[in-house]
């Protein structure tokens, strides 16, 4: 057999789908503010939490930083984490699934990594439970950055830029865990509030809504039901529910299940945080849904049909003006 249908068919054997598609997303160029605050927190989110007991430093967050946006992270020199997390994206990729190395496809869409901070899991079946040990998963997966963490150390050790910056961080230097550290300190800071929700709720500045964004409000909290899931501060419980968006798809993504093997979480996914909504455009985690308008019909139909749907999802007949008013609500935040 030729070496290359040789590979084809051990792909296929491994059940992996690795077509080499037409190169990588390139990365998003650092277009945030010069300086990022450690200690402010943006109107309207809880008290900044803490990174395993210890506060954020500058120096940490910047190397953080500069590695995010720098494709070395990745085996060629071709993908950085800021290729899928792009800032003009709400650090979404803008496409329902993101190409990684050689034009590889991930399986699912990026979500936004604002406010991660607050997040209790990581990845849309929460496989993940520290954003620490999270950061250095894309460096290995081979629809993404397709390196071995061990050798990326290696070369960031070689390098005479990066090796005194570790060393000025972390009295151990480079090290995988100094790394997944780094990166994860540079996501802390990455916080999303301070939005005309937050000026209406936390300051009672009612102007701050428009009339549809406030009527809108009230649907979210009521008919609505959106709240029952997407609750609190960060507008997610950080849960995990059946809404049935991608039931029938072949192949059939299983979610919570994956990580989980319990039956009742088949086709469960992470209830993903609101904030900046209007900029992470397609939605849910295979990207199927193109807008809001499409995410509102899709719940006011009572979600996607299937034997595991989460109970709270009901058709909600909402008329066309209440379903503008929640669309206008949603750009709120
Ligand atoms: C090729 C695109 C791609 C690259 C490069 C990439 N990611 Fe991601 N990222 C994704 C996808 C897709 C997911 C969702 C995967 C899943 O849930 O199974 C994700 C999920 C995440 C999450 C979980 C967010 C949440 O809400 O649970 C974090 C955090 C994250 N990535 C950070 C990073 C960091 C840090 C890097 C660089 C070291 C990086 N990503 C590189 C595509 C990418
Ligand atoms: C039963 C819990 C539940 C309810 C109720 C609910 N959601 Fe969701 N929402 C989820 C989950 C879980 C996802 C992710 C689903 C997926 O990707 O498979 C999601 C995804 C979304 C997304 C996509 C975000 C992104 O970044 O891709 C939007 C927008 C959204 N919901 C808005 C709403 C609105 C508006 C309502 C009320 C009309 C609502 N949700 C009601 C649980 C819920």
């Amino acid at each position: 057999m030729p070496v290359r249908h040789l590979f084809l068919a051990l792909s296929a054997s491994l059940g992996l789908a690795l077509a080499d598609g037409p190169g990588p997303l390139s990365p998003a160029r650092d277009t945030l503010p010069a300086e990022l605050s450690l200690e402010a927190v943006p109107l309207g989110l809880g008290p900044r939490p803490l990174d395993s007991g210890k506060p954020l430093t500058a120096v940490g967050v910047k190397l953080g930083r500069k590695l995010f946006f720098d494709p070395i992270l990745s085996a060629d020199n071709t993908v950085a984490c800021a290729s899928c997390h792009r800032p003009e994206r709400g650090f979404a990729s803008g496409v329902s699934q993101p190409r990684g190395i050689h034009g590889r496809v991930s399986r699912r869409k990026a979500p936004t990594i604002l406010n991660r901070a607050y997040g209790t899991s990581f990845f849309w079946d929460g496989r993940e439970s520290k954003l620490e040990t999270q950061a250095l998963r894309p460096i290995e997966d081979p629809t993404e950055m397709g390196a071995k963490v061990a050798d990326v150390v290696e070369r960031l050790r070689a390098h005479k830029e990066y090796r005194p910056l570790f060393e000025a961080v972390f009295a151990d230097g480079v090290s995988a865990a100094n790394l997944g550290r780094a990166l994860a300190a540079f996501e802390r800071v990455l916080l999303r509030g301070d939005s005309p929700i937050d000026h209406f709720r936390r300051k009672g500045d009612h102007g701050a809504l428009s009339p549809e964004q406030r009527h809108g409000l009230w649907l979210y909290e009521s008919k609505g039901r959106c709240w029952r899931c997407h609750s609190g501060a960060n507008f997610t419980d950080e849960q995990f529910h059946n809404t049935g968006v991608s039931w029938g798809k072949t192949p059939l993504d299983l979610g919570r299940f994956e990580v989980t093997r319990q039956d009742s979480d088949r086709g469960k996914f992470k209830t993903p945080t609101l904030r900046g909504v209007v900029l992470t455009a397609p939605y849910m985690h295979d990207g199927s849904v193109a807008t809001l308008e499409d995410v509102i019909d899709f719940y006011n139909r009572g979600g996607g049909a299937n034997p595991n749907r989460d109970p709270v999802l009901i058709p909600l007949g909402l008329s066309a003006e209440e379903r503008r008013d929640l669309v206008a609500f949603l750009k709120a935040l």
